[in-house]
């Protein structure tokens, strides 16, 4: 069984002083999350897709669902996670206790605030994931990329030509994950913030999918100005 799995557990710290997370803000006239979700929604392989929210905006997400999805039974909002990582527990607990864990039970995880990720990218995630266990979106990186461990001087200029910059969706079978996860320790589970490298620190591979550049993260409220753009070009 395939699940999406869409990471709305964030507060948008870096995004100012708004009223509301991020995932809820408005781009082309709707909530960045609905159209994060339609993505998601037209893909049949999913047999569902579990929305992790903070706990003080799960009946908000539920009724957005509602009124904008015809079949919300498709749909699941829950509690996300103290961190990101602990955001995809959840979606893997809640799949063990309604589903059942096996070898073939996948996630496709995604940020909430990634809006313009495409149907191909949501494709090549699934065959990856079951083909190779765990795979992670990427694009090449454009600029250089120092590196400065004491944050004054550089320490290390890698070469770019191996570079990539990570986005989502990051895919795997849930139980490898489950598994690999357990077994790191509580400092080690502080320094991973991100799923891939529970992987990567465990010497299991993790298999690249071509992300796109469009396929941007709003983080900042500069973004969202790149995201209103953005979506008028969808439209057309
Ligand atoms: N996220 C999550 N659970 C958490 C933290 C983050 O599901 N405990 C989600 C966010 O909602 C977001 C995605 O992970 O969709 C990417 O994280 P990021 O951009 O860092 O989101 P925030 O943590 O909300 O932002 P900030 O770091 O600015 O507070």
């Amino acid at each position: 069984m395939v699940f999406g799995v869409i990471l709305a557990g964030g507060i948008g710290s870096r995004m100012g002083n708004v009223e509301k997370p991020k995932q809820y803000l408005n781009v082309g006239g709707k909530p960045i999350i609905l159209h994060t979700l339609e993505k998601f929604y037209v893909n049949s392989k999913f047999e569902k897709l579990i929305v992790l929210c903070p706990s003080q905006w799960i009946n908000h997400t539920k009724n957005l669902v509602k009124k904008n999805f015809n079949d919300d039974s498709k749909i699941v909002v829950i509690e996300g996670g103290s961190t990101r990582n602990e955001t995809i527990m959840n979606s893997i607990r809640y799949i063990e206790k309604e589903y059942g864990l096996d070898d073939d039970t996948i996630i496709v995880t995604h940020d909430s605030v990634r809006p313009f990720l495409t149907y191909r990218i949501i494709e090549d995630n699934i065959r990856y994931a079951q083909e190779y266990g765990a795979c992670d979106t990427v694009i090449p990186a454009s600029d250089t990329i120092v590196e400065s461990v004491g944050h004054e001087v550089i320490s290390n200029i890698p070469d770019r030509s191996v570079m990539y910059q990570g986005q989502t969706p990051q895919s795997f079978k849930a139980k490898k994950l489950k598994e690999l996860y357990e077994g790191l320790t509580e400092e080690e589970k502080e320094i991973l913030t991100d799923a891939c490298k529970i992987f990567v620190i465990k010497g299991q591979d993790v298999h690249l999918v071509e992300g796109e550049v469009f396929n941007i993260k709003i983080t900042y409220p500069y973004d969202l100005r790149v995201a209103e753009t953005l979506i008028k070009g969808e439209d057309k």
